[in-house]
């Protein structure tokens, strides 16, 4: 527990010296201590070491941490009581309130996260050692960076490892030391890890952009990195060869990982080709909870990646702040861009052109309006503005053409499918993005004025936005290819312009003219979503270290949230109601997590279970289940104890069975349905009735298609909502039935 009070004693405040008036003495209280009787002067120093660490985090510096702090509670009680302006104790508060998960999982504290990824940056702040305890003993990893660099692991980032033997095989050439060492080149895998569970660092910024405190979900858990991605050889090259991940998954297994974080994956294939989903359905047989992203495939309907339902597979939506840097017109419109760009060398309107306008002989109109490489004309560029269209080629060597052909500036617009997503990026000149309806009137601008002008302004962060969230058009989307009976994606978290740490050793752009590095950077994709959750999922872990990784799947889904931040369905990306092919069962919500009431448990026959009802002979299964397994009987997998429930394929009526876990306080849940449209829905029984922890008890859903259905198959959506009053555990429910 947490709490941040005044100590109450007015005496205090009427002695203070008047240098001080201002600050008062506020205690922030973290609960109790769990170090034993035999403490030791190291332990001690640790603790106070972890309360200057906490409110530096706040303050901006240690020095003022340690001038604040004037008690450390440090053997029984956890806390401290330090000289705040009522401010900054007000900012501690909201951020901790007592009773958020952050506080009751301590952070996170002990838990080991690993990813599989590009690596890491282990000089990154995020990564210090500062502050934490001795690696707890179930640690049996190793620390693979060359010793030339010295002793690069410590008490935060426990373990480095890579492999790359999968890579070389296809590279067909010997790799030097850019590839054999855990070293993150790339950025992303420092990213990724960051995002889960890096520590509290101050003044973390982007070109002195969007200034805070950067955190993890989990900060104060332990981490460790697995690389298993290297840069991409040529175009046809893959980054991440499936013989590595599963190397990767092996060790980390063997290594005493609590949660492995996935930032990567490509088109789904069945389950037995799949050496990631062999790899986390080991992991997972072994007590680790394996979050994956969903994929930046989006918007195309079934292009949702690893799909096996042993994942927690997590799509990407946007966050409440940006960073808007506006377009202005000389006609007097003004447009809220988002940048993370350099402003314009002078504060004047400069010409604007479209770059099919500028594009150089020979160059196709649609080319160059998407700003391709060598597709604009320096003659008709140079020194404006050039508005190019989002699509095809990457954004940043937009602004990398726009650059080469002497613009001063960019404004990219959004295409149709990009609709209202607007990524934050740091293009190597001055620029902005728009979304498609202010793009369209800048080009009919462009289109209608003699002398079009305009300017952008500088970027700045702004908080609150609304609507939040909504989906990102790259997030990849249901129905799940493989086993449509799966609903896939699970859940939704944030991924669009999300600040962590970075490599220092690459340009964040890649663009080779840019030479700046940054110790954190703004990236987005289901890569930056995945590792929200993995954060989450090691909170549950310290708090509920008893419960399975189904159990915290389900814990996290069933308690997700489909409206908004005004109230409204949650949309996608185009403005259009989004649907859990997007979002899976949700936006996560971490607070509501720690206390789902009930959970849809999976054990390790479960999913063997599945293999064998997808139709896997018992040999197959076997190789999963690392010994001979008995199929049972014809399973139908629409009864795999899901958290959200899958009917592809419905031509009359189901009945679906599920079992429900109490994991809270007794009481009666009742049942609520919103049926699809087109269908009928009813539960048996309606109520449950739990009276104590770990007990089970099963329903029956029966879905019936009303009267007879249009030609059409189009999935509907509806969903199962069991309460005590208290406790809310939804359940997606989404159906079709075949053309008739
Ligand atoms: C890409 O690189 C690999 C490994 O060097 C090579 O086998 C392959 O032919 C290359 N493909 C193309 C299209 O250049
Ligand atoms: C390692 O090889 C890559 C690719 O061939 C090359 O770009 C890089 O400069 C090399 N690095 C070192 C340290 O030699
Ligand atoms: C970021 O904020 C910290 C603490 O408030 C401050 O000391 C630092 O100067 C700021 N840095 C930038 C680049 O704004
Ligand atoms: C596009 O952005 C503008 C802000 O410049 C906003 O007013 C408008 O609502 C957005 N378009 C849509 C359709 O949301
Ligand atoms: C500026 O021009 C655009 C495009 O022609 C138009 O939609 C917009 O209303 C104009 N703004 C003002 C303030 O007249
Ligand atoms: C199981 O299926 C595999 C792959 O189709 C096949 O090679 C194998 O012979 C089958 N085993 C049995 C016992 O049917």
């Amino acid at each position: 527990m947490l709490s941040v009070f005044l100590s109450l004693l007015i005496l205090f405040g009427v002695l203070q010296q008047p240098a001080l008036a201002f600050k008062k003495s506020y205690i922030v209280y973290l609960g109790g201590h769990s170090h034993g009787a035999d403490v030791t002067s190291a332990d001690l120093r640790r603790v106070a070491d972890s309360h200057t660490q906490l409110l530096a985090s706040f303050l901006g510096s240690e020095e003022k941490a340690k001038d604040a702090i004037f008690y450390s509670y440090k053997r029984h009680i956890n806390g401290f009581a330090a000289l705040l302006e009522d401010e900054e104790a007000a900012r501690i508060a909201g951020v901790i309130p007592s009773s958020s998960l952050w506080n009751k999982a301590r952070f996170g504290q002990d838990t080991i996260i690993a990813n599989l990824d590009t690596g890491v940056w282990p000089e990154s702040k995020s990564f210090s050692g500062k502050g934490f305890g001795p690696i707890p003993s179930k640690w049996k990893g190793i620390c693979q960076f060359d010793h030339k660099e010295g002793p690069l692991c410590n008490r935060k980032l426990i373990g480095a490892r890579y492999y790359n033997k999968g890579y070389a095989a296809y590279a067909g050439v010997p790799l030097n030391s850019t590839y054999n060492t855990p070293r993150d080149v790339d950025g992303h895998g420092t990213h990724t890890l960051s995002t889960a569970a890096g520590n509290f660092v101050a003044g973390a910024n982007v070109f002195g952009f969007g200034n805070g405190t950067a955190k993890g979900g989990s900060p104060r858990a332990r981490v460790a990195a697995y690389r298993v991605c290297y840069p991409k050889m040529n175009e046809s090259s893959g980054e991440c060869y499936d013989a590595d991940i599963m190397k990767g998954f092996d060790a980390a297994i063997a290594d005493g990982v609590g949660v492995l974080s996935v930032s990567l994956g490509s088109d789904s294939v069945d389950y037995i080709n799949d050496g990631t989903a062999i790899g986390a359905f080991h992991a997972v047989k072994n007590g680790i909870v394996v979050v994956a992203s969903a994929g930046n495939s989006g918007p195309t309907p079934g292009s949702v990646e690893n799909v096996a339902p042993w994942f927690i597979t997590v799509g990407a939506s946007t966050l409440d702040r940006k960073f808007q840097a506006n377009v202005q017109l000389k006609n007097g419109s003004i447009f809220q861009g988002m940048s993370l760009s350099k402003p314009l060398p002078e504060d004047k309107m400069y010409t604007l052109i479209s770059a099919a306008e500028a594009r150089a002989a020979d160059v196709s109109e649609e080319d160059a309006i998407l700003c391709k490489e060598k597709t604009l004309d320096s003659k008709k560029a140079k020194g404006k503005i050039v508005v190019c269209l989002r699509g095809e080629n990457a954004r940043l060597e937009k602004g990398e053409e726009a650059l080469r052909a002497g613009a001063a500036g960019m404004i990219l617009c959004n295409d149709e499918s990009s609709g209202n997503e607007l990524i934050a990026d740091a293009h190597i000149l001055p620029a902005t993005q728009l979304n498609y309806t202010d793009g369209l009137i800048v080009f009919s601008y462009l289109k209608n004025t003699k002398n079009p002008q305009g300017l952008i302004t500088e970027p700045k962060s702004v908080l609150n936005v609304k609507p939040a969230p909504f989906m990102a058009s790259f997030s990849s989307r249901g129905p799940n290819a493989i086993t449509p009976a799966i609903l896939k994606p699970d859940i939704t978290a944030p991924g669009v312009n999300i600040m962590a740490a970075y490599s220092e050793s690459t340009s964040p752009t890649e663009v080779p003219s840019d030479k700046r590095t940054t110790p954190f950077y703004i990236e987005s994709g289901t890569s930056m979503a995945c590792p929200h959750v993995s954060g989450v999922a090691g909170l549950l872990k310290t708090l509920h270290p008893d419960w399975s990784p189904g159990a915290i799947r389900s814990a996290i889904m069933t308690t997700a949230r489909t409206r908004d931040n005004t109230g409204s369905p949650m949309k996608d990306a185009d403005y259009q109601k989004a649907t859990p092919f997007m979002y899976g069962s949700g936006h996560i919500r971490p607070n509501r997590a720690m206390n789902p009431g009930l959970v849809y448990d999976l054990t390790v026959n479960d999913y063997l279970d599945f293999l064998c009802g997808i139709g896997y002979n018992s040999t197959m299964v076997g190789q999963f289940a690392g010994a001979y397994y008995d199929c049972p009987n014809n399973y139908n997998i629409l009864n795999f104890n899901n958290p959200s429930i899958s009917v592809p394929d419905l031509t009359r009526s189901v009945v679906v069975t599920r079992k429900l876990k109490n994991v809270g306080k007794p009481g009666t849940y009742a049942a609520r349905i919103r049926s699809p449209p087109g269908y009928s829905v009813t539960v048996k029984p309606n109520l449950l009735k739990f009276e104590k922890i770990g007990e089970e008890k099963s329903f029956k859903l029966s879905i019936k298609v009303n009267g007879r259905r249009g030609a059409k198959s189009v999935f509907q959506f509806g969903e199962l909502l069991w309460s005590d009053g208290k406790h809310y555990v939804r359940s997606p429910i989404v159906v079709a039935s075949p053309n008739q």
